[in-house]
């Protein structure tokens, strides 16, 4: 079972294996972001030598899955965590970085990057942008991007991205929708730590409850879905399956 520093690694082969095989099959390679902290090392990690030269950066998208209701270089910000660990020490190119522009208002930021999807992704699938990889977190209250418990977003079939107002938060995010994250050729979990333990045992295990555990609502309809998780947040997920690697890749059967 991995611990923080083998997970950072195999999240960071995990995420070079997408990108080659993207970048094989179309010659780009379009990776949505996640939030949050626990992406923090990954990114830093192929922000450095070997794995830096490992991709070429110059046929990146990189977009975000959700951020938060502040400016680019506000501290909350998922798009400043991941341009200080990882996208201002590579060279990817400026138009490639797909910033949500929660600075526009969380509506107005949805609605750009729905037409900077539109514009940008030429692999749809069923009419919907199809991201070669999508990198997503779980809280331990079971949300993931910022589809939270309980929220309007939860409904959403008719969008890709939408601002979404979170009472528990006091604020409104912008995130990514299932229709969008659910088209996807790869989703990957990637989640670490004692405090997600319970909730990462009813999601996988536990009965479906959309509403209170969305990141159960989380299946691509023709894509790969990877949990990726370290020993602690691993502990009450059990029969534990005994991989040969120190890899633990849990798939959820997606339930139709
Ligand atoms: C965000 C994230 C969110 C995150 C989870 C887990 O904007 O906060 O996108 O979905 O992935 O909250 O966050 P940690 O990695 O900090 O536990």
């Amino acid at each position: 079972m991995p611990t923080g520093d083998a997970l950072t690694r195999l999240a960071a082969e995990a995420v070079i294996f997408w990108a080659d095989k993207a970048m094989a099959r179309r010659g780009v390679f379009h990776w949505a972001l996640s939030g949050g902290g626990t992406p923090r090392a990954l990114y830093a990690l192929l922000a450095t030598m070997p794995h830096a030269a490992r991709v070429d950066w110059s046929r990146v998208h990189v977009w975000w899955s959700d951020e938060r209701a502040v400016p680019p270089d506000h501290p909350d910000s998922n798009f400043r965590m991941a341009w200080e660990t990882l996208l201002r020490h590579v060279p990817i190119p400026p138009a490639h970085v797909h910033r949500l522009q929660a600075d526009l208002g969380a509506a107005e930021a949805a609605r750009v990057c729905e037409q900077e999807l539109n514009h940008v992704i030429l692999q749809q699938a069923a009419g919907i942008p199809r991201f070669d990889l999508v990198l997503l977190g779980m809280g331990d209250d079971g949300h993931t991007a910022s589809l939270f418990p309980y929220t309007s977003a939860l409904q959403v079939r008719d969008r890709w991205v939408v601002d979404n107002p979170v009472p528990k938060l006091s604020t409104t995010r912008i995130t990514f929708t299932y229709p969008l994250i659910n088209a996807a050729e790869a989703v990957i979990f990637l989640v670490a730590g004692q405090s997600k333990a319970a909730t990462l045992r009813e999601v996988l295990l536990g009965s479906l409850d959309l509403q209170r555990l969305p990141a159960q609502g989380v299946m691509p309809l023709n894509g790969k879905l990877q949990w990726m998780v370290d020993q602690a947040a691993a502990a009450n997920v059990v029969p534990r399956p005994t991989y040969p690697s120190e890899e633990f890749i849990y798939r959820r059967v997606a339930l139709g």
